[in-house]
């Protein structure tokens, strides 16, 4: 109401407000949007990410320009593009340094989520967005990656699609209907392209309004795990929160200055990241009568990449264990006898499929369950409190452990495999999932701290 009242009813602003809810918006998401006080470093990078996806649009419309997607001309024009279009390397190396800077952010962003318990409810959805947000990222990448079309650009792209042959019955129709042929080819790069620059980016830039809508009906968690809005003035106005404009539009321009810092150096000094942002074999035109000596995805995809080539045939029979396992739980616990002999017949069932397909199958099913099982987060976890300051130390060693396993995992699927790396790679797997799917179990233990009603906050 009080806002109704402020709306400024003269002049340019008042003319607009009177057909467009300008100053109503403004209002509701960043000047009247309140935002817990104790936001720390790691609440930039939602801003951050934000920032990055401005820069791949923009950046990527002006690279189109010059870009042609056709097998022929396609290394040829990005090569145009560095040498000959002015400030055309500038532009191809700040979308190529956005691309991995995009998944840096996200990365960090997420973990956040996870530290803080910022999924849980009720901020549910606005984590399922960012789990979509995620799957359509990892989308967009790998179709742009195809565009240069270097070396590993095309070994990639037939690497990931033939994944999809070794589905059972419909494996090898379906990898031919997403090249549209029968090897990567100019039908697949063209219809890549039409993904990267226009399919992906809408949806993902549509997620990320369904993402901040979703955050501020709920309004934002904080370090402390509290609910802001539990505790507020005689104007309804929280306690413990401050206007997002001006406070943290100030703050988050402070994160995006160092953040530009960091990223102008590596566009400047160090564009290819030692290999991991651009690759050496990408700057080999493809050829499809040379398959390379390594193939490896780009740096952000290989925690999952590892999880992939994990699954060997030897490491399929811990699956089979696990399922009959879990099949003569459901036996001994089971309440009713149509439960026991349902849990035996499904346990059976899928012994049975493992035992008659691929391990190359399993594995595209790791790696998918490896994100699939984020969007189940915030169910998973049943701490009774959210943040990590006030869990028991094992939560905190947990968390340790999950990161150095990702970094494990990430690190191996850069590298060939070899059978010990493998082994690492197994043990990570299990514990990858074990982290998750044992959150309703583990989460629940430990004696937990008090959580204050008001959070803890030192003014600087
Ligand atoms: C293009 C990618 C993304 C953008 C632009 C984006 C943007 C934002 C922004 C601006 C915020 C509010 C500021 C902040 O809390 O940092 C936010 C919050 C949040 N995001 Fe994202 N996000 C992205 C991806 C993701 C992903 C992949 C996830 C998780 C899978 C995620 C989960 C969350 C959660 C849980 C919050 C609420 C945090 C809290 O209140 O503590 N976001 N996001």
């Amino acid at each position: 109401m009080a806002a109704e009242k402020e709306v400024d009813t003269t002049g340019l602003l008042g003319w607009i407000d009177r057909r467009f809810p300008l100053s109503s918006l403004w209002k509701a998401h960043l000047s009247e949007y309140y935002a817990p006080k104790n936001f720390n470093f790691w609440y930039f990078f939602g801003s951050l990410a934000l920032l990055v996806l401005v820069l791949q649009i923009v950046t990527g419309i002006f690279l189109v320009m010059n870009y042609k997607p056709d097998a022929t001309l396609a290394f040829a024009s990005v090569e145009y593009i560095m040498r000959d279009v002015p400030w055309g390397w500038l532009i191809r190396y700040l979308h190529s340094t956005g691309a991995s800077m995009f998944f840096v952010v996200v990365y960090l962003h997420m973990f956040r989520g996870l530290l803080y318990g910022s999924y849980r409810k009720p901020r549910e959805l606005v984590w399922v967005f960012g789990c979509l947000i995620f799957l359509s990222l990892m989308a967009e990448a790998f179709f742009g990656y195809l565009l240069p079309w270097g070396q590993m650009s095309y070994w990639g792209a037939q690497v990931i699609v033939n994944l999809f042959s070794a589905i059972p019955f419909i494996g090898p129709d379906l990898s031919l209907w997403i090249r549209g042929d029968y090897v990567v080819s100019d039908v697949t790069l063209n219809r890549f392209f039409a993904f990267h620059v226009i399919a992906i980016p809408l949806v993902l830039l549509a997620l990320v309004v369904a993402h901040i809508m979703a955050l501020h009906e709920v309004g934002s968690n904080n370090p402390d795990g509290i609910e802001i809005k539990e505790t507020k003035d005689a104007n309804g106005r929280p306690l413990d929160g401050i206007p997002f404009h001006p406070y943290y539009s100030v703050h988050d321009f402070m994160g995006v200055s160092v953040f530009l810092f960091i990223f102008c150096a590596i566009v400047f000094f160090a564009p290819e990241m030692g290999g991991y942002f651009l690759e050496a074999n990408n700057f080999v035109p493809a050829d499809s009568l040379k398959t390379p000596p390594e193939i490896a995805p780009v740096w952000y995809f290989t925690a999952f990449y590892a999880m992939l080539r994990a699954v060997t045939d030897y490491f399929k029979i811990v699956f089979e264990v696990i399922a009959g396992l879990l099949g003569l739980l459901g036996l001994i616990k089971a309440r009713t006898i149509k439960w026991k002999i349902g849990s035996v017949v499904i346990a059976a069932i899928v012994i049975a499929v493992m035992l008659t397909t691929q391990a190359k199958f399993w594995g595209v099913l790791v790696m998918g369950g490896a994100v699939v099982t984020l969007f189940f987060l915030p169910w998973l976890d049943q701490s009774p409190v959210k943040s990590i300051r006030y869990r028991p130390l094992f939560h905190k060693v947990f968390y340790g452990i999950f990161v150095i396993v990702f970094l494990t995992l990430a690190f191996l699927g850069t590298k060939p495999p070899t059978p010990a790396g493998t082994l690492i790679a197994q043990i990570g797997t299990l514990l990858y999932f074990g982290f998750f799917w044992g959150m309703p179990f583990w989460t629940r233990l430990g004696t937990f701290k008090p959580v204050p009603d008001r959070v803890t906050f030192k003014p600087h």
